[in-house]
């Protein structure tokens, strides 16, 4: 499924208007279910999206990033995700030999070292393998935001991810609270990660994610030994948009 050297197919530009549903509806509409995936790290907004692309489409694309080192308790909820919807998930892993140098060359434990060591993990484990599985899409989707952290405020609903080549990017719950989110996963009774009953907010790799603590900021547990400021991981580069988010929520 290697990108064609096509056009990209236009998509309606006027998203801010619409609803989450309607708006993965319109990108599958226009780009179509092999050219579309959801890229889902299994937090409670990849769950909702999820649910919401299974009722317009069966078989939707999905991917996830294994860094080989998430926490169990998230490989345990993407068994509970395939077994609910029967769907496949595609599965993209590091390369073992990019993996095999930087353990060598630093150790494996080498993000508690500096920025510099735990953005090259990030890197080889999340960045690299996200570049594979977007060459063959014309557009993803993702679970961003905007009051997640001060660098998603003005995520568009659908912008252009030029980062990627030329691609949409797809934030159906830009507009989301948190409690909104939650409260869809109540009314639909839809698995989340175990750990979220345990003090974790947002999770990513398990070395990398800690608990909060009650009111502390949820992106808190993430690469907590860093300045705020760096606790992005590369997969998500500001991008020039065709729709603007608000300047300010
Ligand atoms: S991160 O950049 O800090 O790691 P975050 O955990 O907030 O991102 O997730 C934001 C969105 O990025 C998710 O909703 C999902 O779309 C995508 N994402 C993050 N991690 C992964 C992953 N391991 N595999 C696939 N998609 C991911
Ligand atoms: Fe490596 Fe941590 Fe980044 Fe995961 S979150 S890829 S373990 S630095």
């Amino acid at each position: 499924m290697e990108r064609q050297p096509s056009k990209l197919p236009p998509i309606p530009v006027d998203a801010e208007a619409l609803g989450a549903r309607d708006l993965l509806r319109v990108a599958l509409e226009a780009l179509g279910r092999d050219r579309l995936a959801l890229a889902a790290s299994f937090g409670p907004e990849d769950t909702v999206i999820l649910d919401l692309l299974v009722g317009l489409e069966p078989r939707p694309r999905v991917f996830t990033l294994d860094t080989g080192r998430l926490p169990d308790e998230t490989y345990e909820l993407i068994e509970r995700i395939r077994r609910r919807y029967g769907i496949e998930i595609e599965f993209y892993f590091p390369d073992a030999a990019a993996v095999e140098a930087m353990v060598r060359a630093n150790g494996p434990n080498l993000f508690y070292e500096s920025l510099d060591h735990r953005l090259l993990c990030c890197d080889v484990r999340k960045v690299l393998p996200l570049r594979r599985a977007l060459a063959t899409v014309d557009g993803w989707i993702t679970g961003l935001r905007r009051d997640q952290i001060a660098t998603r405020a003005r995520t568009p609903k659908i912008g252009l991810d030029l980062e990627h080549g030329l691609i949409w990017k797809v934030a159906p719950l830009a507009d989301w609270t948190s409690a909104d989110v939650w409260a869809y996963i109540r009314e639909r009774e839809l698995p989340y990660n175990a750990l979220h009953d345990r003090g974790y907010a947002s999770i990513g790799c398990a070395p990398c994610t800690r608990a909060v603590a009650p009111g502390e900021d949820p992106r808190a547990g993430r690469w907590w030994w860093e300045r705020p400021e760096s606790r992005e991981c590369g997969l998500h580069v500001p991008h020039a948009a065709l729709t603007d988010g608000p300047r300010s929520r």
